[in-house]
């Protein structure tokens, strides 16, 4: 087993690495895959997600922070990445930190989180700048991609997506995650969005998770009958 690793990141706060990364990570997991989260900010918000978990239905992929050592964290990732299907790396919102360059570096996917406002579009200028230096100089096969996030409907979003669209140099994924409330719910009992059952943020995630696979080549197993 050689684990995939994605690294989810973003100079802007609040855009959603953490809920991408959980969400994403609880998909994984419920299909069987073995999914390991690092936690490399020092918020700590994806362990104390994975904390809320009843012992009975645990949170379905492990989670430890290892913010305290910053960019020394890769040197101790190999036998994470030896035992597992899949590793997400949860950053801290600073590009400056020495933590997503680190990251990168030893990943497959840099994912992106972004709002479409403008304040979040202009910020993710800086990450698109990091995967593009990153696949330059040292990893060539580095995909990136922007994963837009608490997506609304109206004039605003639909003419900051078309400057998104119209600027950026990696992909944006055709999965979006709209701004809803089983999201937030699935932090306060120690899930992800298909541990409420079936809803409309549900299926995002997991159409979600499907187009990032593909993108990485990781093999998800389908749900298996009586799952939830
Ligand atoms: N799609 C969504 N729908 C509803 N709420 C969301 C959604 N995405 C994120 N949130 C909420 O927005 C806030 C910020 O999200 P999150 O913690 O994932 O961002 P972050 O980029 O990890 O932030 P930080 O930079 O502080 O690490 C959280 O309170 C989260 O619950
Ligand atoms: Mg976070």
């Amino acid at each position: 087993m050689t684990a995939k690793i994605i690294t989810v990141f973003n100079q802007k706060g609040g855009c959603g690495k953490t809920m991408s990364t959980m969400q994403l990570s609880g998909f994984y997991g419920s299909r069987g895959l073995k999914v390991f989260v690092i936690d490399m900010d020092l918020q700590g918000t994806s362990s104390l997600w994975s904390l809320q978990a009843e012992s009975e239905a645990p949170f379905p992929a492990t989670v430890l922070s290892m913010a305290a050592l910053s960019d020394g964290f890769v040197n101790k990732l190999a036998p994470i990445v030896e035992k597992h299907d899949v590793v997400l790396i949860d950053c801290p919102p600073a590009i400056e930190s020495r933590v997503p360059w680190a990251s990168l570096l030893i990943s497959d996917l840099g994912l992106i989180p972004v709002v479409p406002v403008m304040d979040n579009i202009w910020a993710s200028k800086k990450a698109e700048e990091l995967i593009l230096e990153a696949k330059a100089k040292h990893r060539p096969d580095l995909k990136g991609a922007y994963v837009l996030n608490m997506v609304r409907r109206g004039n605003i979003f639909d003419t900051c997506l078309e400057q998104l669209s119209n600027k950026k140099l990696i992909p944006i994924l055709n999965t979006h995650m709209g701004m809803r409330n089983v999201f937030p719910e699935s932090q306060l009992f120690g899930t992800f969005a298909e541990g409420f059952g079936t809803s409309a943020g549900a299926k995002e995630i997991e159409k979600l998770g499907l187009e990032v696979a593909a993108l990485v080549g990781l093999f998800v197993p389908k749900k298996t009958k009586g799952a939830k």
